[in-house]
């Protein structure tokens, strides 16, 4: 599995495309990204936080990811922001085949020395592993604040400790703080490309931007066309599927949910569809 996920970030990097990155943690919201994708026929990536495996389940997961990969087997699911070596050995274990350690809140060489622990056990595994450095800050919700207030010089991701820390981890792909923060915020992100590009000359490495939502299509598709080939995205689906159920639910006229929810499934696939046209990764399975 591991030869294969790297098979199509050299794709996506090759032909100028970054492969979505969803998450979720209802059934709806799985079907939404699920449904975009095979209509767009694009590859897709369906993630889960902690938070959000715990309220799924970690085992239930990996057992409907089977069953889609089956009708569709280009679906990947990835566990997203691991903080822990012992909560990564549990989705590894579990059977998830992409894991991203988050180990952006430790120091550098405490990071390095996880990160590495973490690669190993996954490739041990054939699982592909994403690092992070620099911290993306935020929860995916909408935040009151301005981005001025956690967008410190100290969390955006050194171009120069970025080489080392892909050298000595051995990660797969790596997670950069350019201007990008989880959720959406007064204003719009603006992303730093020189440091992108930057990153990009001195790690070779496959690059993945978080905090997708929020973002405007002419900054991803100039962040794409500079090496980033994977984009995380929560939120914007988040706040479909909370309007499009309120909608939905007001809208009803019986108490049968498969009756309504098909709408709220709807409007997370509306999203994700945008998505996948700036991300250009229709038709590309
Ligand atoms: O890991 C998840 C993503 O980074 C989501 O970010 O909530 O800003 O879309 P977002
Ligand atoms: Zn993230």
């Amino acid at each position: 599995m591991r030869s294969d996920i790297i098979n199509l970030y050299k794709k996506a990097d090759k032909k100028g495309f970054a492969i979505g990155a969803f998450n979720f943690s209802t059934n709806e919201i799985l079907k939404g990204i699920f449904n975009a994708a095979v209509k767009m026929k694009a590859p897709v990536i369906v993630s889960m936080s902690e938070g959000e495996r715990n309220f799924f389940g970690c085992n239930e997961s990996v057992g409907v990811f089977r069953a889609l990969r089956k009708k569709y087997p280009y679906v990947i699911l990835h566990a997203d922001h691991t903080k822990s070596f012992d909560e990564l050995k549990k989705v590894v274990d579990a059977g998830y085949p992409s894991v991203h350690f988050d180990g952006s809140e430790l120091d550098f060489n405490e990071n390095i020395r996880q990160t590495r622990k973490a690669a190993e056990y996954a490739h041990m595994h054939n699982v592909f592993i994403e690092g992070e450095l620099g911290g993306i800050k935020g929860g995916s919700t909408i935040h009151r604040e301005s981005l001025k207030d956690v967008l410190t010089e100290d969390v955006f991701t050194n171009p120069v400790q970025a080489e080392g820390f892909v050298q000595l981890t051995g990660v797969d792909s790596l997670a950069i703080s350019i201007g990008n923060a989880h959720g959406l915020w007064k204003e719009q992100k603006k992303l730093d490309f020189d440091r992108l590009k930057k990153v990009k000359q001195k790690t070779g490495a496959f690059l993945v931007l978080h905090g997708g939502s929020g973002i405007s299509s002419h900054d991803f598709r100039k962040a794409i066309g500079l090496g980033v080939n994977k984009i995380n995205i929560n939120t914007e689906t988040r706040v479909a599927y909370a309007h499009g159920l309120l909608k939905a639910l007001h809208k009803r006229t019986d108490y049968v949910p498969y009756h309504y929810l098909n709408d709220v499934v709807d409007a997370v696939s509306k999203i994700v569809e945008e998505k996948i046209i700036i991300f250009k990764s229709e038709k590309k399975i």
